[in-house]
C-alpha cells in the first residue's frame, strides 16, 4: 500500500426529511448571507427548494437564488453567480441538486473571493481560497457531495475541465434517499454507471497488496449491482435508493482509493464526449467504461478475473485466465445495457467521424496520459473507436 493522507471533513446528515434541518447546520458552519443555487427547475417541481428557503428563513439567515444550472455546468453562469454573490455579500453557497449545481457551486465558490478569472484554476492554477459550501443532495451519481472536485464546462469551444482541492469539501451534505425518487429511470441508471465507473478508476491499479481497498470497492460495485435493478423496477424504493445513495458517496470521497495508484482515463475520455455532445456523464462513461476495459485488460489478466469473478459472479477459468477477464467485461455491458445505458456511439448519439477531434481536444500530444496503462494519442483513438462500434 503507498503512503497517503485521508482527509474527509464534511458532515453528512442522512436520511429522510433531513432537508428541513439545512437551516441549523447553515448557521452551525457560520452562514449569514446564503445564495442558494439549484438546477433547472426539479427542485422547483418538487416543492424542495420552498422547504430549504423555509428552513433558512426559520434559522434566520438571508438568502437569494440563482438557479438555471444546465447538466455539464456552464462557465457563463458561474461568471453570474460570481458577480451576484459580490453584489449581496454573501458568504455560504447552499447547493440543492446533484453534481452539476454543486459543481457549479464550488467554481463560484473560488471566483467569488479572486481577481482574475476563476476559469484559471480550472486550467491548472491552485486554489487557495474558497468561500464555504453546504449541499442537499437530490441524486446519487457524482459524489461531489463529498468531493473536492468541481467539473465545468467553457461554452466557447465546449472545453470541460476539472479541478480539486480540500477547500472545495462541502461543509456539509445533506442526503435525504426520498429526494432521489423523482429521477426519471434514465438518470437514476446514468448516476449509478458514474458510481460504478469512481470505483473502476479505482480498482483497476498497479499497486499491490490492497487488500482493504479492493474488498471495499467490490462492496460497491456488488452493492450497485444488486440495488439499481430494484430502483429502475421501483423508483419509491426507499431502501434501495438509500444504500445506492451512500454508496455514491463512499465510491468517491477516496476512502475506496487510497493507498493506491488510481486511473481515471475513462473519465478523461468520457468528458470530451460529454463536453462536445452534451451527452450525461454516466451514459458517456456506459460507453467508454467497458470500451477501455477491453483495451487494456491484457495488462493485468488477474486483476479483472478478479473483478469478473467476485462482482459478476463468472466461473475463473484456470486454463485460459483472459475467458474470464472478457467475460466480467462482458457481463458489466450487459448489466449497463439492462438498466438502460447505451452501449456505442449511435446509441449514445456521438460520431465516429468525430473521433480525431475528441483525440485533439484530449490533449496527449506526443505524450502518454498517465495510469494502469499510459495511453497514447494513438491508443485514445483505438479507445474510441472500440466504443463507437461496440455491441452484446
Ligand atoms: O436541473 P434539474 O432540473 O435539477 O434536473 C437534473 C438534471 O437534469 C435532474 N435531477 C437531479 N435531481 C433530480 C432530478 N430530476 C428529478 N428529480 C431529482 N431528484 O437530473 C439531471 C442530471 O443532474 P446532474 O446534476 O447533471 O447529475 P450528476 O449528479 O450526474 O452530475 C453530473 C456532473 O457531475 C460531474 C459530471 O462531469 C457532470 O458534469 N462530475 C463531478 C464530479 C465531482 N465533482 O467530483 C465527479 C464525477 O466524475 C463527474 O465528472
Ligand atoms: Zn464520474
Amino acid at each position: 500500500m503507498l503512503n497517503f493522507e485521508f482527509y474527509s471533513p464534511t458532515e453528512f446528515v442522512f436520511g429522510k426529511d433531513r432537508e428541513d434541518e439545512c437551516g441549523t447546520y447553515a448557521k452551525k458552519y457560520g452562514a449569514q448571507r446564503v445564495l442558494i443555487h439549484y438546477g433547472s427547475g426539479s427542485a422547483v417541481r418538487s416543492g424542495l427548494l420552498d422547504r430549504v428557503k423555509k428552513s433558512l428563513s426559520d434559522s434566520g439567515i438571508y438568502f437569494t437564488e440563482l438557479g438555471g444550472v444546465k447538466p455539464n455546468p456552464r462557465d457563463t453562469l458561474v461568471y453570474e453567480g460570481i458577480e451576484l454573490c459580490r453584489k449581496e455579500s454573501i458568504d455560504f453557497i447552499l447547493a440543492v441538486g446533484g453534481g452539476s449545481v454543486i459543481d457549479s457551486s464550488k467554481a463560484i465558490a473560488i471566483g467569488v473571493p479572486y481577481d482574475g478569472d476563476f476559469w484559471d484554476f480550472y486550467s491548472g492554477k491552485p486554489i487557495e481560497k474558497a468561500l464555504p459550501i453546504g449541499v442537499v443532495l437530490t441524486i446519487a451519481a457524482a459524489g461531489s457531495e463529498g468531493s473536492g472536485n468541481s467539473v465545468i464546462t467553457k461554452e466557447d469551444g465546449m472545453l470541460k475541465r476539472g479541478t480539486g482541492s480540500d477547500l472545495l469539501r462541502s461543509k456539509f451534505s445533506i442526503l435525504d434517499p426520498a429526494l432521489t425518487q423523482t429521477l426519471p429511470a434514465y438518470q437514476t441508471a446514468c448516476g449509478a454507471t458514474d458510481i460504478m465507473a469512481h470505483v473502476f478508476e479505482r480498482y483497476f491499479t498497479n499497486t499491490k497488496e490492497v487488500e482493504i481497498t479492493d474488498r471495499l470497492c467490490e462492496a460497491v460495485l456488488l452493492t450497485m449491482v444488486k440495488e439499481t435493478p430494484r430502483v429502475i423496477a421501483d423508483p419509491n424504493n426507499y431502501d434501495a435508493r438509500a444504500n445506492i445513495m451512500w454508496a455514491g458517496m463512499v465510491a468517491h470521497n477516496n476512502i475506496v482509493g487510497v493507498g493506491r495508484q488510481q486511473d481515471w482515463n475513462s473519465h478523461g475520455l468520457e468528458h470530451e464526449l460529454s463536453g462536445l455532445y452534451d451527452v450525461a456523464h454516466g451514459a458517456g462513461l456506459a460507453v467508454m467504461m467497458p470500451a477501455w476495459m477491453e483495451f487494456v485488460y491484457k495488462h493485468d489478466v488477474m486483476r479483472f478475473c478478479q473483478m469478473a469473478a467476485r462482482v459478476f459472479g463468472c466461473n475463473m477459468n484456470f486454463a485460459d485466465p483472459e475467458v474470464t477477464a472478457r467475460e466480467g467485461i462482458k457481463r458489466f455491458r450487459e448489466f449497463l445495457h439492462s438498466i438502460g445505458m447505451p452501449i456505442n456511439f449511435a446509441e449514445l448519439g456521438a460520431k465516429e467521424e468525430d473521433i480525431p477531434t475528441l483525440v485533439e481536444k484530449l490533449g496527449v500530444g506526443d505524450g502518454r496520459r498517465a495510469g494502469f496503462v499510459e495511453l497514447s494519442a494513438a491508443d485514445c483513438t483505438e479507445i474510441y473507436k472500440i466504443a463507437a462500434k461496440a455491441s452484446l
